[in-house]
């Protein structure tokens, strides 16, 4: 069976998720591959441990990119988004109404900023943790369907190691796991890289250390991460820099605003801006594959399981 067969089963075995399928293109048809225009480049930020700052650094770096070509936010927190929040947005509708059939991920998205559009999370629906093969496959067909609109994706990660948050992670060309210099925080970031490089070997994940307050601080949680993941996993994340600890980031929280919309000049604004230069070459070394369309081939849903 092809997948545009599989596709129509689909569709036949769901008739309430009639947005959601109507929205079903060729998903992994070689021919179609060959021709299909360029897709946008994806980042995933993610981290072991909640709070470490990652969608602080989504945020910002969503209105950076912005700048740089159409940039699309996925805020994959898929329960407990609060991506629209960091931009004073307050949807309609959000990931929850995709996966219950009710509209196609098209129609929730809404626009941020000029160039800067949003695929929120729900507020507060825990069973959107645990999503099931045919639920994450909806969610991965409908951003598949989105971006070749795009030149780059962002992925908001939830935090932890479950199976739809690595399925985001492993799905993306480039992976920035955020820490802290707390010892939880790190421990968890090598559990995350752990899982990562089980589920992706090949990839070289980055990774940040926010909340630093030096530069030698950084360094040295650096120093002891790269450490541990080469003597218990034969591999090193690679540093991809440092961001301080700064008042301006909790009053931007508090403001609704990005940090580099409101605070540019802030030490965050001016260390994210480097940290984004380096990301930005990270997307010219890597193929753009599409999150979308990675996640459709890793979630192994087909049509008749759900
Ligand atoms: N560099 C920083 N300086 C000061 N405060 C920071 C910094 N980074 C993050 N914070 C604080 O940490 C809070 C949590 O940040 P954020 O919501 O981005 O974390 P998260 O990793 O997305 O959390 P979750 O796992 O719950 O999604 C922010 O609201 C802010 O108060
Ligand atoms: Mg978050």
């Amino acid at each position: 069976m092809n997948w545009e067969q599989a596709r129509k089963l689909l569709r036949i075995a769901r008739p309430n998720a009639e947005h959601a399928s109507a929205e079903h293109a060729p998903v992994v048809d070689a021919r179609h591959e060959l021709y299909a225009p360029p897709r946008a480049h994806s980042l995933c930020v993610a981290s072991g441990k909640g709070g470490t700052g990652k969608s602080v650094v989504s945020a910002s770096l969503g209105s950076i990119f912005a700048h740089k070509g159409r940039t699309l936010l996925v805020d994959a927190d898929l329960g407990v988004g609060n991506a629209h929040i960091l931009h004073n947005l307050c949807p309609q509708h959000s990931f929850v109404d995709v996966v219950e059939g009710r509209l196609s991920v098209r129609e929730i998205r809404v626009p941020c900023r000029p160039q800067l559009d949003l695929l929120a999370g729900g507020s507060g629906v825990s069973r959107m943790a645990g999503l099931s093969a045919y639920e994450l496959h909806l969610v991965a067909v409908g951003i598949e369907s989105l971006e070749q609109e795009y030149r780059h994706v962002i992925v908001d990660s939830a935090a932890g190691i479950s199976n739809q948050t690595i399925a985001f992670a492993a799905a993306s060309d480039v992976v920035l796991i955020v820490t802290t210099p707390d010892v939880t925080a790190l421990t968890d970031a090598y559990a995350f890289l752990k899982v990562l490089l089980q589920r992706r070997g090949e990839i070289v994940p980055l990774f940040v250390v926010n909340r630093a307050t030096s530069e030698e601080e950084a360094e040295h949680v650096a120093d002891r991460l790269r450490s541990v993941a080469r003597k218990f996993l034969g591999r090193e994340p690679r540093y991809a820099g440092w961001l301080p600890d700064d008042r301006h980031v909790v009053e931007c929280v508090n403001a609704r605003s990005p940090v580099v919309v409101r605070a540019e000049d802030a030490p965050f604004s001016q260390a994210l801006l480097r940290l984004s230069v380096g990301l930005r070459a990270e997307f010219d070394r890597v193929q753009a594959r599409g999150v979308g369309r990675s996640m459709l081939r890793s979630v192994g849903y087909t049509p008749g399981m759900r």
